[in-house]
């Protein structure tokens, strides 16, 4: 994975079928998807509770982009080398999920895997001021975490700030929850390069009529443009 900037949409599939992920990850690749988002949720860090492991290791077989685990999971160390081994690109770890977010970064990076961390909407940009130099992704949460189809918190003062942070390292800024064609051009404005979207890209569409996700797509991507 070479690092741009550019902008990149990646569809998240907690909005997708959960009876036909494999299909759901080919549909949104072939629609324009730039990455797959996959929501790793352990019902403790989160009150709801999704897939592990094994599952985002059947999830690989089905992604040719790039694999962007989130994982809302309290502790985060002891599964990092089982997501690696499923195949994830990038595996985004919550500040808020433990005390050593130092360490856990360093032990993603040392799997060859990107390393993310995630910021929940009540955290300051600040919380990941000693680490920007271990991340390859800055994920600003805004919603808070556990579901799809939210209402968007409006996070920009933050958006702007981690980008004066980051300056000029090779470090997304991913933000995630609520992204839609009214929130996007906020978000990108304020420095976002990354928009993770469920509900905004699955809704109105099926695995049957995929060319609705590209709609939908193409409509955020649109209301940047303008
Ligand atoms: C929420 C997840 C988000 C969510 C986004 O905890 O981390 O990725 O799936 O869904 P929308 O775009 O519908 O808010
Ligand atoms: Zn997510």
């Amino acid at each position: 994975m070479t690092f741009d900037r550019s902008l990149k949409i990646a569809p998240s599939i907690l909005s997708a079928d959960f009876a036909d992920f494999g299909r759901e990850i080919q549909a949104i690749e072939a629609q324009g998807a730039d990455w797959v988002h996959i929501d790793v949720m352990d019902g403790h860090f989160v009150p709801n509770l999704t897939f592990g492991p094994p599952a985002v290791k059947a999830f690989r077989k089905h992604v040719k982009t790039v694999m962007d685990v989130h994982l809302m999971i309290a502790p985060v160390d002891p599964y990092i080398e089982a997501y690696a081994e499923a195949g994830a690109d990038i595996l985004t770890a919550h500040v808020e999920a433990g005390p050593h977010i130092h360490r856990t970064l360093q032990a993603i990076r040392a799997t060859g895997m990107k390393a993310g961390v995630a910021l929940n909407p009540g955290t300051p940009a600040e919380a990941v001021a000693h680490v920007l130099d271990l991340a390859d992704l800055v994920c600003v949460m805004t919603v808070n975490p556990g579901f799809g189809g939210q209402k968007f918190i409006d996070m920009t003062a933050k958006i702007r700030t981690l980008r004066d942070m980051i300056g000029d390292r090779p470090t997304h800024i991913e933000i995630d929850g609520g992204v839609d064609p009214t929130t996007a051009p906020l978000v990108v404005g304020a420095g976002a390069d990354v928009l993770v979207a469920g509900s905004a890209v699955f809704k109105g569409g099926t695995v049957e009529t995929p060319e609705v996700y590209g709609t939908n797509m193409q409509a955020i991507r649109a209301s940047i443009d303008a």
